[in-house]
């Protein structure tokens, strides 16, 4: 997975490359590189390292006049981050440039034939067959060849490329990979993501499967695989710029982590209508369906499968169907039992992750109906799925999610309160009792980010270990997941999570003098369990941060540190709970000195199986 921008207009490209290319980052950023175009030629700089590094060894590009260029931002997936790996590739002739994200499965083949052909690579990526297939299937007009070359490539691929032939013109290839266009005032954008476009335009054309585009000053013209021309809407993006930017924040995850209040009430606003009852716009969840349902099966990855298991507990209550809830990349192998009487909840902040899109299909292709809980409007999750409903978080940029994650938890809990009534299983008085609990989440949250600075004081020590382990019982568990996610993440500690009653199975072994154990415990019901999860850690010599509400403040006094919630947690804990979780992971890493929005190793979009 990268990012790919690209330019052609009438202002000098290089300088608005590198712009888009920082606010692309997020999806990968081990190397950089930018090609531009003019009647002289292609001028391509490389490099490994970040777009600050690119920008350094291009002098910031404003001796660059060309009007006409690609970028990329790399994260590494055939060959590692180095600068022959960086793109953009160019032809052996030097007539084709090619920015590209995805995987180009069937590249091997396709080498071993160039290669024999005698074209050189001069790499170790699979993005490089297309600039020499490019170069070999060229006869003068290149939107033939694309589609030519389009033809022969298995896998996934947005592409941005440019002809030293064409240097007026930017061509842009969409398959399986997100790509948009955007149309200014001076000419015509291309990028993996409406983040880079914002600050040019609002005006903007989603590509479809198969779109290929040809970007000129003056137009935006696209055409399907056979040549044809089609229609593609121009949309009016709302987002805010600013909302793309840190305003103020040291960090996009303090940022985003802050924003959660406002987004968690656009989310739960999206589908309440004024009498109290969750609507779901255009879901086709109707009584008949639901009542055909036997199960409900959840995949997602990571954070994402996080929030699907903190969901899980409530929409069991509420259905009174079995929950199960899957990784998405373990599920499409497992032949898994889903049918025409299950419900498959696929979550996804991106829309993107490869994963979480093939678990998709394969429950469509037993004959499940998919409901996605997504983000970004327009992905290709959202295409894919029978109903969707949008998690109004916004563009969250720090790789780590936060904002992301707990609109996620949210939707599911509107979701469990929707089939809950819809069901019959919920009668007036307890509907209006949880949506009113629902509403007070927003206030909740606020409350409890005033933890901000205990959880900047507890951070102190906390960074000071190498080794954690979060436990908590019922849906504190599936917060301590998301917990230990947040912290190892961010900070590279090495975190674990366990249901409290499972850590003495086995893990207990590892617990000594000065082990770090943080003990989740919102649930009234499970204090007594928690306390005894406790002492058995403390007897072993652990330091115990405990985590829970003012009322059970007393109860846990023997722990050796305890960050307290200002509030009850209530019905939803999973929220409340999480908050000062990420607070806690946050301060860590900026006590550890880690690069807290670009945690190494990791990208935000995980587009690769
Ligand atoms: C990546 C991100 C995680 C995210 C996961 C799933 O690994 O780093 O933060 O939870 O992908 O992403 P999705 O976009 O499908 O929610």
């Amino acid at each position: 997975m990268c990012g790919i921008v690209g330019y052609v207009g009438e202002l000098p490209a290089a300088p608005l490359l590198l712009q888009g290319l920082k606010r692309l980052e997020y999806r990968g950023y081990d190397s950089a590189g930018i090609a531009l175009a003019n009647q002289k030629g292609l001028e391509v700089y490389r490099c490994s390292g970040r777009i600050q590094q690119l920008e350094g060894a291009m002098e910031g590009g404003t001796h660059c006049t060309q009007t006409v260029g690609i970028g990329h931002t790399r994260w590494a997936t055939h060959g590692k981050p180095s600068d022959r790996n960086a793109h953009p590739h160019v032809s052996g002739d030097g007539r084709f440039a090619v920015v590209h994200n995805g995987i180009i499965e069937n590249y091997l083949s396709l080498k071993g034939e160039l290669s024999e052909k005698g074209y050189t690579f001069t790499s170790d990526t699979d993005s490089e067959v297309v600039a020499h297939l490019l170069a070999l299937l060229y006869k003068g007009d290149v939107l033939d060849t694309i589609r030519q070359v389009v033809a022969r490539l298995r896998g996934s691929f947005a592409l941005g490329i440019l002809c030293a032939d064409t240097p007026g013109c930017l061509y842009a290839v969409k398959n399986a990979s997100p790509l948009v266009i955007g149309v200014t005032e001076t000419g015509c954008l291309i990028a993996s993501d409406v983040t880079a476009i914002l600050p040019h335009t609002r005006r903007i054309i989603r590509m479809e499967e198969g779109d290929i585009a040809r970007l000129t000053i003056g137009a935006a013209t696209v055409t399907d695989q056979t040549g044809h021309p089609v229609q593609r809407a121009m949309e009016q993006v709302d987002w805010d710029v600013e909302a793309a930017e840190k305003g103020g924040y040291a960090h996009f995850m303090l940022k985003e982590i802050m924003e959660q209040p406002r987004v968690l009430e656009d989310t739960m606003a999206s589908c309440l209508d004024q009498n109290g009852e969750v609507v779901l716009e255009g879901v086709g969840l109707t009584e008949a369906v639901l009542h055909r349902l036997r199960r409900i099966t959840v995949v997602a990855c990571g954070s994402a499968y996080h929030a699907g298991m903190a969901g899980r507990y409530f929409i069991e209550q509420m259905t009174g169907l079995p929950v199960e809830v899957d990784i998405a990349s373990e599920f499409r192998y497992r032949d898994p039992l889903v049918d025409e009487h299950t419900l498959t909840v696929v979550i996804s902040q991106s829309g993107e992750t490869a994963d979480t899109l093939a678990a998709l299909r394969e429950a469509k292709a037993r004959g499940s109906r998919v409901l996605a809980i997504v983000n970004v409007v327009g992905s290709s999750v959202a295409n894919e799925s029978d109903d969707v409903l949008y998690t109004r978080a916004g563009p969250e940029i720090a790789v780590a999610t936060t904002k992301g994650y707990t609109t996620q938890v949210a939707m599911l809990y509107m979701l469990g309160v929707y089939m809950g009534r819809r069901l019959g299983r919920l009668t007036v008085e307890q509907n209006a009792a949880y949506v009113r609990e629902l509403r007070d989440l927003p206030a909740l949250v606020e409350r409890c980010l005033t933890m901000a600075e205990e959880a900047r004081t507890l951070a102190e020590t906390v960074s000071q270990h190498e080794h954690a382990y979060f436990i908590g019982r019922h849906v504190d568990y599936a917060v301590a997941l998301e917990a230990s996610l947040k912290l190892k993440e961010i900070s590279y500690i090495h975190a674990e999570s366990y249901g409290a009653g499972e850590l003495k199975h086995g893990t207990i072994s590892l617990v000594e003098e000065g082990t770090l154990v943080v003990a989740l415990a919102s649930r009234e019901e499970l204090v007594a369990k928690m306390l005894s999860n406790i002492k058995e850690v403390k007897a072993r010599g652990a330091t115990v941060l405990t985590v829970t509400d003012c009322a059970h403040r007393d109860m846990f006094r023997e722990s050796d540190a305890l960050l307290t919630l200002p509030v009850s947690p209530g019905t939803f804990a999973a929220i409340p709970m999480t908050v000062p979780m990420q607070l806690l992971a946050y301060y860590t890493a900026l006590a550890r000195g880690c690069d807290i929005d670009k945690p190494r190793n990791l990208a935000k979009s995980v587009t690769v199986e």
